[in-house]
């Protein structure tokens, strides 16, 4: 398998060419079906006074399926991630009240063990518009294994419980981490250097299911990379990475975002050289 690349390439047909328990780590961030009536378009330059800024409805051409469709879908990607995982591997995977369920459903299906449900908190959560509803303010993650009689996968407890999360309000030093994480979805500047991608995730939330669940030098799979946020967060911890993406202009920013990271790790040694470091 090649690795270290994103491939501008439907997942499906991707991830049925590798061979079985290839991979040490799957981050999947599908779309969440939630792209529904084609005609509503939100003009990004509006401002929504007391809402904190500019805010940009998800309306993608991927993102919009029928239940079915979307069950059919599920069940083809988590059977061939599920094929391609490692024993010792796992698999996280993103979604809202829109997916989740039918990710949840689809994974006891298959026999994948679900190992926890992580509630991710949006203090910075996009308002609701209509005042119709509470607001949403957090997104589902199934940290999952491949399933069979014996559990096998990696977790790095240490890091859990010791790791630094100062910037988590909920994970007290020391203490055992719990399903619950505080993570601020704001983008740093070089996040988005060269461009958006409507569901772009932090790196910050990436960078520590892979401490949690992998080691360097392993592979880290996304079957729907984006902007590739999840191959940067792989590259930058030591880890490997392939991704599939279907949309070329997403591919073509996160080549950007990875060539620049190699720059960044190329300047890094040339600074300990410099300063005489080993
Ligand atoms: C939720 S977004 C992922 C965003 C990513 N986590 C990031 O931070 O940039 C889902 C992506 O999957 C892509 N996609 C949808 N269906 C796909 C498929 N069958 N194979 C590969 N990519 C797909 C979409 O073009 C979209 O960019």
């Amino acid at each position: 398998m090649e690795l270290n690349i994103i491939i501008n390439q439907d997942c499906l047909k991707g991830m049925k060419t590798l061979k079985d328990n290839i991979v040490d780590l799957i981050i999947a961030d599908p779309p969440y079906n939630l792209s529904k009536g084609g005609e509503w378009k939100w003009d990004n330059s509006v401002k929504l006074a007391g809402m904190g800024g500019n805010w940009n409805k998800v309306m993608e051409s991927w993102d919009n399926m029928s239940l079915s469709e979307y069950f059919a879908f599920t069940i083809t990607w988590l059977t061939e991630a599920q094929r391609i995982l490692k024993p010792t591997g796992s698999m996280w995977i993103f979604g809202t009240y829109h997916n989740i369920g039918i990710i949840n459903v689809v994974c006891q299906l298959l026999n994948i063990e679900i190992i926890n449900e992580v509630i991710w908190y949006k203090r910075n959560a996009f308002p609701n518009l209509a005042g119709r509803r509470l607001t949403a303010s957090h997104e589902t993650i199934l940290w999952c294994n491949k399933g069979g009689k014996k559990r096998e996968y990696y977790f790095d407890y240490e890091y859990s419980k010791n790791g630094n999360f100062d910037y988590d309000s909920l994970k007290q030093p020391g203490k055992q981490m719990r399903t619950v994480w505080d993570i601020s979805n704001n983008k740093e500047k070089r996040e988005l250097e060269y461009g958006k991608h409507p569901t772009q995730k932090p790196l910050r939330i990436l960078k520590r299911m892979i401490q949690l669940s992998s080691r360097e030098g392993d592979i880290m799979l996304t079957p729907f990379s984006g902007a590739g946020s999840e191959c940067l967060a792989a590259k930058e911890l030591g880890r490997n990475y392939v991704g599939y993406e279907v949309d070329p202009h997403y591919v073509d920013i996160a080549h950007k975002r990875l060539e620049h990271a190699m720059l960044n790790n190329q300047m890094n040694i040339f600074d300990s050289i410099n300063k005489g470091e080993e």
